[in-house]
C-alpha cells in the first residue's frame, strides 16, 4: 500500500490550543483516592499527594483538569468537601455507588493543579442543585477577601483565590442515567439562567453549556439547537462526549473511530452556527470536547454496581492494548485537525479509571499504551495545525463502510521551525508506504521518527512489564529532495518530526 501527502506551512487549519490537552480527575474508583491522592503511600508529600503520579502527569503533558466529576458532580455538595478533615460528612454517592469520605476535596483538588502545572476547569452542579450554590461556588473560588464565602476560603488554608476560569455548567443533563436528567428546554432555561448570574460576578468566565453525551444519543441534534437556542449568548463553549470500544472483535471499524468523532464535531459546530445564523449573532461558539476516550463501556454496563458502598472501589479500570493506543492516536488526530472549532478537550480520565497512568494501593504507577500518544501529541503538536491533504488507498469496514488507510494530522511551530506530523495506519494487516512532500518546509532534517506498534494488536503494558508497548525509533526512513518515504506497519501510531 502506498499514500501521499503534503506539508506546507501555508495551509493553516488554526493555532494548536494548549487547552486541547487537559484530563479529568472525578471522584469515581480510584481516580482520586489511591490515584492523584493517598495520605501514607511512599512517595507521597505533605499534602498526600502522590509525587510518582505527579511525575507522570506532568510527562503526559497535561494542561487542563476537569473536576469533580462527571456523573458524580450531578449529587455533589461541593462545601462537603472543605474545611478541617474531621467535620467532612461522609455521603453516598448515587453515580457510581459507593461511599464518598470528602478526605479530598475543592480545596485539595487546586493545590493538586498547581503542583501538576495543569488548569483546574471545574463543573457546577445542576443535577440536584442550581443558581445559588453555583454562585457560592463561585464566590468560595475566586472573589479575593472580604465575602462570607471567600473569608471561609482563606479560613480553610487557601490565602490566594483559585482563579477558575473555565466552568462547565452541569454534567450530560441529556442522559436518562444522569441525576437530575432534564429535558433540553428545563436544562436550557437553567444552564442559562446559571451562566448569566455567574457573569454578574465576573463576566469574563469561560463557560459550558452541556451538549450531547454522545451522537448516539436519540436526541442529539436536537438537544444542541433547544439547549443553545437559550444560551447562545451567554456561553463561549457546547460539550461533546464520545467513547469508543471494539464491538465483536471487528478491529478493522474501531481503528476508524476517529470518522465518527470528525463527523460528530462536524455536526455540532453546523447545529451551533444554525442556531447563531438563526438568532442573527456574530459570535461563534466553540467546542469543549470534555470527555474522550477509548471506553469498554459494554462491560461496565454487563456488570453489577458495587454492593454496600464501598469507598473507592476500583471501577471503570479497562486495560488498553496497542490497537486501543492506535485508535486512540486517531480520535487525538481528529481533536487536533478540527482545531479551528475544538479548542479545549479533556481525556476522560487521568488515573485508574479509563486511564492512562495505572497505580497500585501502596505499590506501584506504570504507563498504559494509550500514555504514549497523548504524552507525544501534547509535547510536539506546536504552532499551526495543517491540512496535508492525504491520498490514501482504502478498505471496507462493517461501520463505516470504505475508509482509508492513512489518517494524518501535521503542526508546523514557524518560531522554531519544527514540523510534526502525526499518522496512523488503520489497515490491519498491511504495511503502508507513505511518501510526503516537504518542498514547501525549505531545507529540513529529520529529527526523530517513532512508531507505536507490534507484531500482537492485543499487547499490554503492566506493572511488570510497563514498556511491552512504547514508540521506539522507526528506521524505515529516508528524507531526500524535499520527500519523505517512511513505512508505517499495519494497526500503528507514527510521529515524525523535522526540524
Ligand atoms: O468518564 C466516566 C463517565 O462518563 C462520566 O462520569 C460521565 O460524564 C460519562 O458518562
Amino acid at each position: 500500500l502506498s499514500a501521499h501527502l503534503t506539508l506546507d506551512p501555508a495551509f493553516r487549519v488554526a493555532p494548536v490550543h494548549r487547552r486541547t490537552f487537559g484530563t479529568f480527575v472525578e471522584h469515581l474508583g480510584r481516580c482520586v483516592y489511591t490515584g492523584v491522592y493517598e495520605p501514607g503511600h511512599p512517595t507521597s508529600d505533605e499534602d498526600g499527594f502522590r509525587r510518582d503520579v505527579l511525575e507522570l502527569t506532568r510527562e503526559l503533558g497535561v494542561t487542563t483538569a476537569r473536576y469533580p466529576g462527571g456523573n458524580f458532580v450531578s449529587g455533589y455538595r461541593w462545601e462537603d468537601g472543605v474545611g478541617p478533615r474531621d467535620r467532612r460528612p461522609r455521603r453516598l454517592d448515587l453515580a457510581w455507588h459507593s461511599t464518598e469520605t470528602n478526605e479530598f476535596g475543592l480545596d485539595e483538588f487546586v493545590a493538586w493543579t498547581r503542583k501538576a502545572g495543569v488548569e483546574p476547569m471545574m463543573a457546577v452542579n445542576l443535577g440536584t442543585r442550581g443558581i445559588a450554590e453555583a454562585l457560592d461556588l463561585l464566590e468560595y473560588c475566586n472573589i479575593e477577601a472580604g465575602t462570607h464565602l471567600s473569608n471561609q476560603r482563606i479560613a480553610n488554608g487557601a490565602k490566594e483565590p483559585h482563579g477558575i476560569r473555565m466552568w462547565c455548567l452541569g454534567n450530560e443533563m441529556d442522559g436518562p442515567w444522569q441525576i437530575g436528567h432534564k429535558t433540553a428546554r428545563e436544562y436550557g432555561r437553567l444552564a442559562a439562567e446559571t451562566a448569566r448570574a455567574m457573569r454578574m460576578i465576573d463576566p469574563g468566565l469561560e463557560l459550558v453549556a452541556c451538549g450531547s453525551s454522545g451522537s448516539s444519543m436519540p436526541t442529539f441534534g436536537a438537544w444542541e439547537a433547544t439547549v443553545l437556542e437559550e444560551t447562545y449568548d451567554v456561553v463561549d463553549f457546547i460539550s461533546c462526549h464520545a467513547y469508543y470500544e471494539e464491538h465483536d472483535g471487528d478491529l478493522a471499524s474501531f481503528l476508524a473511530s476517529s470518522l465518527d468523532m470528525d463527523h460528530f464535531i462536524d455536526s455540532v459546530v453546523a447545529t451551533a452556527d444554525s442556531v447563531g445564523a438563526r438568532l442573527k449573532s456574530k459570535k461563534k461558539l466553540n467546542i469543549s470536547f470534555d470527555e474522550w476516550n477509548v471506553w469498554y463501556l459494554s462491560r461496565f454496563h454487563d456488570a453489577e454496581p458495587p454492593r454496600d458502598w464501598p469507598v473507592a472501589p476500583p471501577l471503570l479500570e479497562d486495560h488498553y492494548h496497542l490497537a486501543d493506543a492506535v485508535t486512540f492516536g486517531g480520535l487525538l488526530i481528529s481533536l487536533l485537525r478540527h482545531s479551528d472549532r475544538v479548542t479545549s478537550a479533556c481525556l476522560a480520565q487521568l488515573v485508574n479509571v479509563i486511564a492512562p497512568i495505572m497505580t497500585e494501593p501502596g505499590g506501584r504507577a506504570w504507563k498504559q499504551t494509550t500514555f504514549h500518544p497523548f504524552a507525544q501529541a501534547s509535547r510536539y503538536a506546536a504552532g499551526q495545525v495543517l491540512r496535508v491533504e492525504p491520498d490514501s488507498p482504502t478498505h471496507e469496514t462493517a461501520r463505516f463502510g470504505e475508509v482509508t488507510a492513512l489518517d494524518a494530522v501535521a503542526t508546523h511551530d514557524e518560531e522554531s521551525g519544527a514540523t510534526t506530523l502525526f499518522a496512523v495506519n488503520r489497515s490491519i494487516d498491511r504495511p503502508l508506504t507513505l511518501t510526503a512532500d516537504l518542498r514547501a518546509l525549505g531545507p529540513v532534517r529529520l529529527a526523530e521518527a517513532t512508531v507505536l506498534s507490534g507484531p500482537d494488536h492485543y499487547s499490554r503494558n503492566t506493572a511488570d512489564a510497563p514498556d511491552t508497548v512504547a514508540p521506539r525509533a522507526n528506521a524505515d526512513v529516508r528524507l531526500a529532495d524535499g520527500t519523505l518515504e517512511i513505512t508505517l506497519p499495519a494497526v500503528s501510531w507514527n510521529v515524525i518530526r523535522l526540524i
